[in-house]
């Protein structure tokens, strides 16, 4: 069995974030999503994994490589533009040969790894399995509606009015019986070969598809809310350590890992948090849920519930909170006089003033 993960995409909804880098590679507790996949493809024993890359496949072979560190070897697919997920697989045919395959969008998110679900599949072997679960907006993805069996009748991507409340979870298992799927279907309204209609297109053709739904913790990390929520939800999983360095002064409270040479000075932690490796927290506050990473500035400045990205300061600032902060970035005060916000923004960048 092989793994096909998607990493292309453009990330629209995490701009400006994504202008700059690739949404798999935001860290969510300072590790990149896309690696927390790529764990669990490991962990079901798949080692034969294929990455669809786009605009931002310099970046994504970068972080992962070989594939050597997850226990695993990478085969690289270029996407020359996002054409959809069904795309992906009809690009992907060479790679995936005659196998079974597992796809696993790169920017989802599921506790608990794909072990079990893998398991499942190679002994009963239907054409396709899908993946539900309940969310309070289907209309943001595809839904699927059951009979009274649970059987898969239909599936719609992004309906306007949603026939159930399921969605689907960006994790799928074919056969090669998607090969011909993905060959039959057309463009979709949005122009993308969508995997929702090969996956109907199986089911017209009466091919077995089955559907386990999960009640488990899932996310899609396409927009900044779902990005702190999963920033939250591992943060409380994370194990606490004192690589680095706290001062007598400084308060370390719960659950907290300080990573190799961070330095806390006279500053107040309360976990769960991450402090970055060689990151410098002075006369702060960093609250409940903030994963800082690597290089950063904190210094007399609160904050929580925020993901803070490699190399960027904050400094005289108080509170900030809810915020993903990208890499490289400063934020200050602004001179007493003139009293007014200063502010160079990139494209699509978000910004929400308190006074
Ligand atoms: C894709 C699929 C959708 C699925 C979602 C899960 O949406 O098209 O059916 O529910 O992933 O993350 P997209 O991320 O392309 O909007």
């Amino acid at each position: 069995m092989k793994a096909l993960v998607l990493s292309g995409g453009a990330g629209t909804r995490l701009r400006p974030i994504t202008h700059t880098s690739a949404k798999q590679l935001v860290p969510v507790a300072n590790k990149p999503v896309l690696f927390y996949g790529l764990e669990a493809i490991a962990d079901a024993g798949i080692t034969d994994v294929g990455i669809v890359v786009g605009d931002t496949a310099e970046e994504i072979r970068e972080a992962v490589g070989d594939g050597s560190r997850f226990g695993v070897e990478v085969t690289y697919i270029p996407q020359e533009a996002p054409r959809g997920l069904a795309h992906a697989v009809l690009i992907s045919r060479d790679f995936l040969g005659d196998e079974d395959f597992v796809m696993y969008l790169g920017d989802n998110f599921i506790v608990g790894g794909i072990t079990g679900l893998v398991e499942g599949f190679r002994e009963t072997r239907p054409d396709a399995q899908i993946l539900l679960t309940k969310v309070p907006d289907p209309t943001a993805f595809g839904v699927a509606e059951l009979d009274g069996e649970g059987r898969v009748v239909a599936l719609e991507e992004k309906p306007e009015v949603p026939k159930s409340d399921l969605a689907l979870v960006g994790v799928y298992l074919f056969t090669p019986a998607v090969h011909e799927a993905v060959r039959s279907i057309g463009p979709s309204r949005r122009g993308e070969l969508e995997i929702t209609h090969a996956i109907q297109w199986l089911i017209d053709q009466q091919r077995d598809v089955h559907s386990t739904t999960i009640s488990g913790y899932w996310k899609d990390t396409g927009n900044v809310t779902d990005m702190l929520e999963v920033n939250r939800a591992v943060l409380e999983t994370v194990e606490p350590c004192e690589d680095g360095t706290a001062d007598e002064a400084s308060e370390i409270i719960g659950r907290v890992r300080i990573e190799k040479g961070a330095q806390v000075t006279r500053s107040r932690i309360v976990g769960p948090a991450i402090i970055g490796a060689g990151t410098v927290i002075r006369d702060a506050y960093v609250g409940p849920y903030t994963s800082v990473s690597e290089g950063c500035r904190i210094e007399d400045s609160e904050i929580e519930y925020s993901i803070v990205l490699r190399d960027s300061s904050i400094t005289g600032v108080r509170r900030i909170a809810a915020s993903l902060i990208g890499r490289g970035v400063q934020v200050t005060p602004s001179p007493r006089s003139p009293a007014a916000h200063r502010l160079v923004l990139g494209d699509h960048s978000k910004v929400q003033i308190s006074s």
